[in-house]
């Protein structure tokens, strides 16, 4: 027996010397794996010599079981430690393989497009560009406040629910998504000192979705306060962008009266069209089209913004870069914009190269 216990130490200590050998030769992982079952495994070496522990009685079981444990905790360590090792090392072989030479010149692609709602903007923001417009902008997370209240829609005003507003949950001052770019007027009017001449581009969102309404959407802010400004100074304003937007000389345009909280007095303006053989035809025609809200700028929202109501008046409009888009491109489906579809982009959008100006053709 006392030989026993002996001939099974001696031999695990040699399976250990034998192991540290060939762990040390191993270069890949498979063959970690493969040491490990050779070791570890339910018929490998080691496993097999601890089996054989049976033949002793309980007391040499119980000290050569020591041992052995001991010796086998100090291979499964050096398997996990040589495995850990080998990953990185591999892992750093291979980023380093795989560098990217930036400093190597590109391959010039065709496949990028400019996407109609991007040229339409461009479009609008250059055409009242040269009528000496600057561009603002806003955050697309708005307060309540600056989307709501300051634009004369107190908490519980009807025209809340008009706009099916995105809340945000949890947020103390009562944040939402924008629904529309007006707020944007009021962080301006706040900032900066009349004569203010300001569009406002931008992402909206409301939380309706169908053939013509997305949940996410774009428009397009103007505002004007100065001395002295009338409804007449916002009509020519219009007609200029809607004439120059849709290459049309004498675009019938109509005025009709409207409702918003923060414009008084407002109106919707609608241009003729008509349809003729399926096909609609801006500027020519008996019927009229929606393209736009505006109005001059309440007195209310001036003074919110503590704007001098003695002194200054102004106008405003919004227009939905989507609806305006749709027209002049005859777009008839509003989720294509957002679909990704591939032949769709193909198909509707436009040169990189080719940047809008009024004077060379933008339309
Ligand atoms: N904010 C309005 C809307 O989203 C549009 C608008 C802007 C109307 C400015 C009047 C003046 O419907």
């Amino acid at each position: 027996m006392e030989n026993n216990i002996t001939d099974i130490i001696k031999k695990a200590e040699e399976l250990v010397f034998c192991f540290k050998k060939e762990i040390d030769n191993i270069n890949d992982l498979k063959d970690i794996g493969l040491i490990r079952t050779k070791y570890m495994g339910k018929k490998g070496l080691f496993t097999s010599l601890l089996r054989s522990l049976n033949e002793l009685n309980k007391d040499k079981k119980a000290l050569a079981g020591k041992a052995l444990n001991n010796m086998k905790k100090e291979v499964e360590e050096k398997i996990n430690f040589h495995h850990e090792l080998l990953r990185n090392k591999l892992l750093n072989d291979k980023l380093k393989k795989e560098r990217i030479d930036i400093t190597l010149p590109g391959r010039p692609i065709n496949q990028g497009g400019v996407h109609p709602i991007s040229k339409t903007m461009d479009e609008i923001i250059s055409i009242l560009g040269t009528l000496d417009f600057n561009v603002e902008e806003g955050p697309h997370i708005e307060d309540d406040y600056y989307n709501f209240t300051a634009l004369n829609i107190p908490e519980y005003h009807p025209a809340r629910q008009d706009h099916d507003t995105f809340y945000m949950n949890g947020s103390k001052k009562k944040k939402l998504l924008r629904t529309h770019t007006s707020p944007i007027q009021i962080r301006v009017m706040k900032e900066k000192k009349p004569p203010i001449k300001i569009i406002a581009p931008g992402n909206t969102y409301r939380c309706d979705d169908d053939a013509t309404h997305s949940p996410m959407f774009h428009q397009i802010e103007g505002l004007v306060i100065d001395k002295n400004i009338s409804m007449a100074n916002l009509k020519w304003t219009i007609k200029e962008l809607l004439t120059a937007f849709f290459n049309v000389k004498e675009l019938p345009m109509r005025f009709r009266p409207s409702y918003f909280p923060f414009t008084e007095p407002s109106a919707e303006v609608d241009i003729g069209c008509s349809v003729d053989s399926g096909k609609l035809i801006i500027g020519k025609g008996k019927d009229w089209l929606e393209v736009l809200g505006c109005g001059m700028v309440n007195p209310k929202v001036f003074d919110n913004c503590n704007i001098n109501t003695e002194v200054y008046n102004g106008f405003a409009f919004g227009l939905g870069v989507e609806r305006f888009a749709m027209l002049k491109y005859g777009i008839t489906d509003l989720r294509m914009f957002y679909d990704n579809d591939h032949r769709w982009l193909k198909h509707y959008s436009f040169k990189p190269t080719g940047f809008p100006n009024i004077l060379k053709g933008i339309l």
